[in-house]
């Protein structure tokens, strides 16, 4: 494809070099969508996967190496960063680009340090939500000063109580109790024994909301918004979400259960004074903010903030998604959102994910991935990459969650068999997925 300027609103727009952080699925499909975009001349990936070296260049650095990123900058010519993990995020990657001389010219897309507490610092979010009068779970926050005053609370909650380690923990700081011994011992264990590092420190104590979860996208320029196609995500590693937490075992989109009456109740009671929020606080965010959600009795709450995309809902978000990305980002980077429509393919998409066996637990690496070239050339199914990695002109495993399965349908089941039917061309030792990925919905 001859990549040639393109009018926006008026303005043109040259081809650009565009440099994505991240190595997972979620980049994966974000290099795809990117490089379909006539104003994408050359992606950089870093450190990007076996996937995301088919559409751009990997580079051997890891995302949150901000001064290996800035002499990458400063040889290359990149015209703009866009941001997948939410740890660069939180380390202050926007603010590191801003504050740089040789750099400041290159938008990022993403918050800053201060935007992004809304993933960094669940105590930080809860007391955003409450100061903006946002639908959420009562809580309060203890440290080891107030240890005695924590196990005291806790005594008097009712069951179960939900624990939350204050900063990132790779997605293992939430502890459901069900036990007020089992409550108290999570919490010495996160305050006393620092369990979780500093990022335990602080310990978010809240109240447990009976409900099913669903997680919402919003891109913002900071004053602007557009809401990206919902999604739900299946966390456990069994079937009929049974056993262990995971990464993310597969996700579908639409949501059946989020109908335009409960939209409505999220954008107005949620969305709104969420963007307006950040103005108010003069927290810069030119990102996504991913509402992990919770419908109670017909009414929206929020679990938590991402800053992020999630990973596997990018993988079922990007495909229905019709606008051209950069497009998007460049109106993020212009603050001209509100000049630009979503548009989103009416079909359903459903991913899912195969992982390596063990996987959450210890798992083996190295295992070959048979099957990927037939894959390319599949109406309707699309591949993304993750755990994978490209060695002497073979694609290996790398991690626990391997690959996603991407197929679009007329309906949730329709796109659950297609995806299903596409991991099964696909094959590596100890491969293992979850066969019933949106089996509520049948
Ligand atoms: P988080 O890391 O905050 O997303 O929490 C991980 C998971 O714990 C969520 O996806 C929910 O399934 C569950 N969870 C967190 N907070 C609550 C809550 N207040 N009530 C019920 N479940 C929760
Ligand atoms: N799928 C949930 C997340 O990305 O945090």
């Amino acid at each position: 494809m001859v990549k040639a300027a393109k009018y926006i609103q008026n303005t043109i727009f040259a081809p650009m070099n565009i440099l994505l952080l991240g190595s997972g699925g979620r980049e994966h499909a974000l290099a795809w969508k990117l490089t379909q975009s006539p104003l994408c001349t050359t992606l950089y990936i870093a450190p990007g996967n076996a996937g995301t070296r088919e559409l751009g260049q990997n580079i051997a650095l890891e995302a949150t190496d901000f001064q290996g990123i800035k002499a990458f900058c400063q040889t290359h010519p990149v015209d703009m960063v866009v941001v997948g993990p939410e740890e660069p995020l939180v380390k202050g990657v926007y603010d590191f680009f801003l504050s740089d001389a040789a750099l400041n010219h290159i938008p990022v897309i993403g918050p800053s340090a201060a935007g992004a507490q809304l993933e960094g610092s669940k105590a930080f979010a809860k007391g955003f939500m409450q100061r903006h009068g946002i639908p959420t779970a009562a809580y309060r926050e203890f440290e080891l000063a107030q240890l005695e005053e924590g196990k005291a609370y806790l005594w008097q909650q009712p069951l179960p109580i939900v624990l939350k380690a204050d900063g990132l923990a790779a997605g293992k700081g939430v502890v459901i109790a069900t036990t007020h011994e089992e409550a108290i011992q999570v919490l010495e264990e996160m305050v006393l024994d620092q369990k979780f590092g500093d990022a335990g420190k602080k310990v978010v104590i809240e109240a447990f909301l009976d409900g099913i979860e669903l997680s919402v996208f919003v891109l913002t320029d900071g004053h602007n918004y557009k809401i990206l196609p919902e999604a739900k995500d299946y966390k456990r590693v069994g079937v009929g979400d049974s056993g262990p937490n995971t990464g993310g075992m597969g996700a579908v989109s639409p949501v059946p259960f989020a109908d335009q009456t409960f939209m409505d109740k999220v954008v107005s009671r949620i969305v709104e004074p969420t963007i307006k929020g950040l103005q108010a606080e003069q927290l810069t965010y030119k990102g996504f903010v991913f509402l992990g959600l919770i419908k109670v009795n017909g009414e929206p709450y929020v679990i938590e903030y991402n800053c992020r995309l999630g990973d596997p809902e990018t993988e079922v978000v990007m495909p229905r998604l019709k606008n051209d990305l950069v497009e998007l980002f460049l109106a993020v980077s212009t603050g001209k959102l509100s000049e630009v429509s979503i548009e989103v393919d009416q079909r359903a998409a459903v991913t899912t994910v195969a992982v390596s066996e063990g996987y959450p637990g210890d798992y083996p690496k190295g295992r070959e991935i048979n099957g990927l070239e037939a894959m390319a050339t599949e109406d309707n199914v699309l591949v993304f990459q993750a755990g994978a990695i490209f060695k002497e002109g073979k694609v290996l495993t790398n991690g626990g969650r391997v690959l996603a399965v991407t197929a679009y349908g007329e309906s949730i089941p329709a796109a659950a068999s297609a995806s299903r039917a596409g991991l099964g061309k696909i094959f590596f030792s100890g491969i293992y997925f979850r066969p019933d990925i949106g089996y509520e919905f049948q």
